[in-house]
């Protein structure tokens, strides 16, 4: 196996969570008064529901890495007579959807091509049963999408799919509801929402699987956004697998519904520890250290573990292809619905850099430790595949030519950079 040997020595910041930065301008742009954020992330997807809000005529100010956002409560949104527009990022057209649903105005919210290619009818079904009035101008489950704001009706609803995004949907239209929305998760997925809203004061209640939201209006707060594990999940994988680095990633948000990529690691041999515990907020954060080792192996994952790190399998793939004996990914269906086909980019990669991969139905067996050669790959514009072919470049030592590399942009900017000063 071709393996870099140059040591890492370094400690890094990651920027702040795509998925909590999202969240925390839409709660604010809601809530009344001036709500202050430190450590937004500042890239393409977190933007475009910046700009959406503000179409919506929502007052953001930027000062430096502080966002000062003026909410004016739950009916504050105005009318906005062109098309809102989400862009790449899945998050903000599904959740947006709900706040647009509840809203006393029609919209219409679209995106690019590779957002238009991915389905909405897991949105379109509980918001249409809540009352919205919600449908799709192209075929039946795609943007672009016609809301037309009215008043919404509590549901109970059992989720279809495993879905931090469909559920944050139904939560935020349950806050435009008279009565209890209750939503029963199959397996519990990042509830980075449950807790900012309750932060910032509104009503839900969790009983194990069962979330029930109350109307209310909530009220402006200060937060700061912890670094992004899924961003700090390349950084650590390539710590890992060259013996004898040492990576400390500071702040990084370690709420459990979110560290499977941490079991992993853990479960394939790495050597990775939590320094300095704590509560940033309603998110625990710590700073992890990473030290790399020589014996990765190969191992199984599938089952409720699959949410907490759904967006790192690309990077697990490439840990998997440095491990010993074969790592086997059961139960990955959705990720043939994400910013590419996640499956079909990571396997068509693979095969062409000469890494044992097979795809079965529901996962792929990847088998670690052969030679790999250099050539060029297709990111497919999906800003997770870039990263992770990147790294195994990086590794391997091997010179992989990515194609649409910069898309990195879209939850991680400073991917390179960082990159660049870890290989200094
Ligand atoms: C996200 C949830 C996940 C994840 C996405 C961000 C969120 O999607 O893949 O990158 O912010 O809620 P699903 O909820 O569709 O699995």
């Amino acid at each position: 196996m071709n393996i870099r040997s140059k040591k890492i020595k370094s400690v890094i910041n990651i920027p702040g969570d795509k998925s909590i930065s999202h969240r925390a301008l839409m709660i604010s742009s809601i809530s009344n008064g001036v709500s202050v954020i430190h450590k937004f992330l500042f890239s393409k997807d977190s933007l475009a529901t910046m700009e959406c809000l503000k179409n919506l005529g929502v007052k953001i100010e930027i000062d430096d890495s502080r966002i000062k956002v003026f909410g004016n409560g739950l009916y504050s949104l105005k009318k906005y007579d062109d098309v809102l527009d989400a862009k790449n990022s899945g998050t903000t057209i599904r959740i947006m959807s709900g706040i647009l649903s509840g809203s006393s105005f029609d919209s219409i919210i679209d995106g690019d091509e590779s957002l238009r290619a991915r389905p909405m009818d897991r949105i379109i079904k509980p918001l249409s049963l809540m009352g919205a009035g919600i449908y799709s101008l192209k075929k039946d489950k795609f943007a672009p999408l016609n809301i037309s704001g009215r008043k919404l009706n509590s549901i109970s609803y059992n989720m279809e799919i495993d879905s931090a995004q469909v559920k944050s949907c139904i939560l935020f239209a349950g806050l435009y509801c008279d009565g209890i929305t209750k939503i029963i998760e199959n397996v519990k997925t990042r509830d980075h929402t449950e807790r900012m809203i309750n932060y910032f004061g509104g009503n839900i209640q969790i009983d194990k699987n069962v979330i029930s939201i109350q109307r209310g209006e909530m009220e402006a707060r200060e937060i700061s956004i912890p670094g992004d594990i899924s961003s700090a999940s390349f950084f650590m994988v390539l710590a890992s697998c060259i013996d004898g680095s040492e990576l400390l990633i500071k702040d990084v948000g370690i709420n459990e519904t979110r560290t499977g990529i941490i079991n992993v690691l853990r479960s394939m041999g790495a050597d990775i520890e939590f320094i300095n515990v704590h509560f940033n907020y309603f998110e625990e954060v710590c700073d992890i250290k990473v030290r790399g080792t020589s014996s990765l192996f190969g191992t199984l994952i599938e089952g409720d573990i699959i949410p907490t790190l759904i967006d790192e399998i690309p990077i697990i793939c490439v840990l998997a292809a440095f491990a010993k004996g074969e790592t086997i990914i059961k139960n990955i269906e959705e990720l043939k619905y994400k910013e590419s086909n996640r499956v079909k980019s990571i396997v068509d990669g693979f095969v062409k850099l000469g890494i044992e991969i097979y795809e079965f139905e529901d996962g792929i067996r990847i088998v670690g430790g052969g030679n790999i050669k250099g050539c060029e790959v297709n990111s497919y514009n999906d800003h997770r595949i870039a990263m992770a072919f990147m790294i195994l470049s990086v590794l391997s030592g091997e010179d992989i030519k990515i194609i649409n590399k910069s898309c990195v942009d879209i939850s991680f900017p400073s991917f390179y950079e960082i990159l660049n000063y870890i290989l200094r």
